[in-house]
């Protein structure tokens, strides 16, 4: 473990965003963690998970610490469930590749999603009709004061949508250093119903799919509408889905007829944030390094050489727009640095 200096952060964000850090650690490990967390010469920490939603605007002059912890392992077993632990580290779509040729099900819709297993429980990370939530049984969390481990049940880490307690009561207070899982070792139940997994195994010529085929059918629908970040630099949706009363949807669909729509609760409706950015004429539009992508307007792209600064600007231009045609406030997804 040592620590360096000035940085560059440009492989450490998926942005791909030439960021410094004027201090930067790799940990592997809870100790060396715990020995880098109580450094009393860096006042100021940064944790570093995969850095998959995360929009930096400016170097970083503080400690980085990157959290490197590997490992998986099988807690328990029966012929039903399995249970499985991950540490923080691993990279998320491995560890769902891992999943799959070990026959585990639960989260193969969630393939090729950016980021790392630790950080994946403090949004609820979701698609294609299921969250991290439905397979998640607890997290392990080092707290930032007393430097202990505690176990986080599900009920205590308060799920919702793209939310957790990890965001709210308990935000910056714990770094989450493992995650553990239930999964399906036979009659694995498969969730197809997202409109666009059954048109995708269709076209893939698949009746009976088996919970690869539906990994290979998200990998093939997210190829198609996100860029690769390895490629195109992104973080995924930037912008959260609004949820907008019942009442403003009837407004909304008065002068918009054709607005998408999800039923959220008696009284709430989800309203596609990418449909309304589209509607508001920013689908593909690029403005020298950075733009909105050409299939997924949901999604701010960074060409090369942008900077965090140019995307942020983009980002709030969206919103003052999507505001004033829409009345509906769209917020950030990523966390603004
Ligand atoms: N739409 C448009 N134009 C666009 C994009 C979307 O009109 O450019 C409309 C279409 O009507 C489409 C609807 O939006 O039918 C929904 O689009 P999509 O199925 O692509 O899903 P989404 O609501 O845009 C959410 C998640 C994604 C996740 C997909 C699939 C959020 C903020 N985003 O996107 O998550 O992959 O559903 O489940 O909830 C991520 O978090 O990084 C991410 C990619």
């Amino acid at each position: 473990m040592q620590i360096e200096q000035n940085i560059s952060l440009k492989t450490y964000n998926t942005f791909g965003l030439d960021v410094k850090a004027r201090y930067f650690v790799s940990v592997s490990n809870v100790d060396e963690l715990k020995s880098v967390l109580a450094l009393k010469e860096y006042p100021e920490k940064l944790i570093l998970g995969g850095g998959s939603n995360m929009l930096l605007t400016k170097d970083l002059n503080k400690l980085v610490i990157h959290i490197n912890l590997k490992g998986i392992e099988i807690i328990s077993e029966n012929d039903d469930f399995v249970t499985v632990k991950a540490n923080a580290g691993e990279n998320w779509h491995e560890f769902v590749i891992w999943c799959m040729n070990h026959d585990f099900g639960g989260i193969e819709n969630l393939s090729l999603i950016p980021g790392n297993v630790g950080t994946a429980p403090i949004q609820n990370i979701g698609a294609y009709g299921i969250e991290l939530k439905d397979n998640f049984i607890s997290c392990e969390g080092l707290s930032l004061k007393t430097f202990e481990i505690r176990t986080f049940s599900k009920s205590e880490c308060q799920f919702g949508y793209r939310d957790s307690i990890f965001k709210r009561h308990e935000k910056d207070k714990f770094i989450i250093t493992s995650v553990t899982f239930k999964f399906t070792k036979r009659n694995h139940k498969l969730n197809i119903n997202y409109g666009t997994i059954s048109s995708e195994l269709k076209s893939l010529n698949i009746v009976n799919p088996t919970i690869q085929d539906i990994s290979k059918a998200v990998i093939s629908i997210r190829e198609s509408k996100l860029p690769n970040p390895k490629i195109i630099g992104n973080s995924g949706s930037f912008f959260k889905n609004p949820v907008i009363s019942k009442l403003e949807f009837e407004m909304l669909l008065q002068n918009f007829p054709d607005a998408p729509s999800y039923s959220v609760s008696e009284d709430e409706i989800k309203i596609p944030a990418g449909w309304l950015i589209e509607k508001a004429g920013f689908k593909g539009k690029r403005f020298g390094e950075y733009g909105v992508h050409k299939n997924q307007a949901l999604v701010l792209v960074n060409y090369g050489q942008a900077k965090g600064s140019d995307i942020l600007k983009l980002s709030k231009l969206i919103q003052k727009t999507v505001l004033r045609l829409f009345n509906i406030s769209i917020e950030a997804e990523v966390n603004i640095l």
